[in-house]
């Protein structure tokens, strides 16, 4: 009955869970509000406000839990990829907490692990699986062969999907992070009433940033013809990029999968919490006869439990790390 305390800190989300024997019992989450005014994760403040809140989202995560401290048999951490001085942060707490306890340590790639959040629950892939990981910073189709067993056989070549969603937001003039926003705003939309390029680039990678060239200039020709363009068409507006955003990636993704003759297709990452995105994938798959795994919401953002039960089947594998550990910016599979 392995207990094991997941740290998460590779961004903007401070986050500590604690799972027994695979089964999650907390997952607790501080969000940052200081990166809204600048319209982006400003790093060097992200990492302070990470110092503040790492001890009490642990102390809440065990009390949720109500797991003593004592009784964590190893300690899980985001090792990376990320941003560097938020994943030392969450990395140091690891080892310090693990070196006090005399605990061994695990360290998870957060890429892998928003895959493995598939694995918290009862409605469990099976492998091989295919899973469509898009975030802020990735946008990966990912041939899951096992627990740790991943390869990446398409990526972006440019911009991340999620990227294409804030700066979109960025452009009509959202507040940071704009993704949800899109999303709620697209509800109320006609996603028909715009069309946007679908970019032809070979094989199943994927390019986001013709996309934002001509969401740029479609906004500026309009605002310039009409300043109060955006305000009149906001839900069109949104409805429009997400379904274009989401055309994209479903389309690479049905062709990996023909391709390769898998019938299992998963999504993670936060743009996964996309309304448009799950509906998609679902349709497709009832279209295909294959069948989809969508996360539970809070496993789509960056969260601890995604961590931790990643955690408890390194922990099974007898995989650790030594004290000497350090975080990586840039973590491959
Ligand atoms: O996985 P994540 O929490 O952090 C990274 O590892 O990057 O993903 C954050 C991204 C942001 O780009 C955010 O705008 C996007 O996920 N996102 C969404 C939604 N919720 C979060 N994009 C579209 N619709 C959403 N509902
Ligand atoms: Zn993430």
């Amino acid at each position: 009955m392995p207990v094991i305390l997941g740290i998460e800190s590779s961004c903007d989300e401070t986050s500590a869970s604690v799972c027994v024997d695979g089964v999650i019992l907390s997952n607790v989450i501080a969000n940052q509000t200081i990166h809204e005014a600048y319209g982006g994760v400003v790093p060097e403040l992200a990492s302070r406000v990470h110092q503040q809140n790492i001890v009490p989202a642990v102390q809440q995560a065990l009390l949720n839990a109500k797991v003593n401290k004592n009784d964590i048999d190893a300690v899980a951490f985001t090792r990376g990829p990320g941003l560097l001085g938020s994943l030392l942060v969450g990395v140091s707490f690891a080892k310090a907490f693990a070196l006090a306890k005399k605990l061994p340590l695990i360290d998870i790639n957060h890429m892998q692990a928003h895959i493995l959040a598939h694995f918290i629950g009862d409605h469990q892939p099976s492998f091989p699986f295919l899973c469509l990981t898009v975030s802020g910073g990735h946008t990966q189709i990912v041939l899951v062969n096992d627990y740790f067993d991943m390869q990446v056989i398409g990526q972006t070549i440019d911009d991340a999907a999620g990227e294409a969603m804030d700066k979109t937001s960025k452009i009509l003039g959202l507040p940071y992070p704009g993704g949800p926003l899109i999303d709620k705003y697209a509800r109320q939309g006609n996603a028909d009433a715009y069309k946007f390029p679908e970019p032809q680039i070979p094989g199943y990678d994927y390019s986001f940033s013709g996309l934002k060239t001509s969401i740029l200039y479609f906004i500026r020709d309009n605002v310039a013809k009409n300043p109060d363009f955006i305000n009149q068409n906001l839900p069109d507006i949104c409805a429009s990029v997400e379904k274009r955003i989401v055309t994209i990636l479903l389309n690479k993704l049905q062709k990996a999968a023909r391709a390769h003759g898998i019938k299992q297709i998963a999504l993670a990452g936060g743009v996964s919490a996309n309304t448009g995105l799950r509906f998609g994938l679902q349709e497709l798959c009832a279209k295909n006869g294959w069948e989809s795994f969508v996360p539970k919401m809070e496993y789509c953002t960056d969260n601890a439990a995604m961590i931790a039960i990643a955690g408890y089947y390194k922990y099974l594998k007898g995989e650790f790390a030594g004290q000497q550990i350090a975080p990586l910016a840039r973590m491959p599979m």
